[in-house]
């Protein structure tokens, strides 16, 4: 199975020094579902942004589709095969209506007119977008925004789907479509959630970040259930 994702001991720190990612590596295979945990700082954002090439790290080395990020044509190729939701909604959004926003990557990639109009409706009826279609994101309510954002990721069809705490803000309904729609994906995706069902209910594999290092990685239901490891990485098991 060929490597969507391939971290090669990449370490990266902000511009007061500290090591954020300290040497860390992984690899993600087509359709691997693939959930990462972590308290609070432990780097679980600051990896995502490196994988979509937002961030480049300061040593070592991200291969996507199996080539280096710097061989890619530029960043808009990159992003089409690894579309990312931030976990800052706010910062996403930037187009004039909702419309706009879910045609934007679509668009880029050249498609026509007919397939886009037929992506953006679809997505608009998948998350009840279509009410507020022509409205501009930045008006929209918390859980809007959030599915505003999931639908233009979704609608660029990219090979990793890479969602930082994507249900934050969403009420029950849209959580339940994210996670029934995430379940029938059939390529790549990695998610960052404190919300450990999430990841139980969506991915086969999970990752459990510290201090800028993965400590574990292991299938969902073994370490979400591992009372020792999470306890030492100040996390709580899953209760079944
Ligand atoms: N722009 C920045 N400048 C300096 N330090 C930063 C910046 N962004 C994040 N950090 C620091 O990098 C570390 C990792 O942050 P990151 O956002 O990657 O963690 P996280 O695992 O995503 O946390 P959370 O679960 O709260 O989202 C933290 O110590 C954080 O304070
Ligand atoms: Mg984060």
């Amino acid at each position: 199975m060929s490597c969507v994702i391939h971290a090669d001991n990449i370490t990266f720190s902000y511009a007061n020094g500290i090591n954020v990612l300290s040497g860390l590596s992984l690899r993600v295979h087509e359709g691997e579902k693939v959930g990462v945990i972590g308290t609070s700082g432990a780097g679980k954002t600051t990896l995502f942004w490196h994988l979509n090439g937002l961030l480049r790290p300061v040593s070592g080395n991200i291969k996507v589709l199996e080539r280096p990020l710097s061989e890619h044509k530029n960043i808009n190729e990159v992003r089409r095969h690894v579309a990312l939701t931030f976990q800052q909604v706010n910062d996403q959004l930037f187009c004039s209506s909702v419309w706009d926003e879910i045609a934007f990557g679509p668009r880029n990639l050249g498609w026509t007119k007919k397939q886009i109009q037929d992506t953006v409706e679809r997505w608009l009826v998948y998350f009840g977008l279509t009410e507020v279609s022509q409205r501009p994101p930045q008006h929209l309510s918390g859980g809007q925004k959030r599915t505003v954002a999931l639908a233009a990721a979704m609608a660029m069809e990219p090979d990793l789907l890479i969602l930082d705490e994507p249900a934050n803000d969403l009420d029950h309904r849209q959580r339940r479509r994210m996670i029934t729609y995430l379940k029938g994906l059939q390529i790549a995706f990695m998610i960052a959630t404190h919300d450990l069902r999430l990841i139980m209910e969506s991915t086969e594999r999970c990752i459990l970040m510290d201090k800028g290092k993965i400590v574990a990685d292991r299938p969902t239901v073994e370490l979400l259930r591992n009372e020792k490891i999470l306890e030492k990485y100040e996390m709580e098991a899953l209760k079944m």
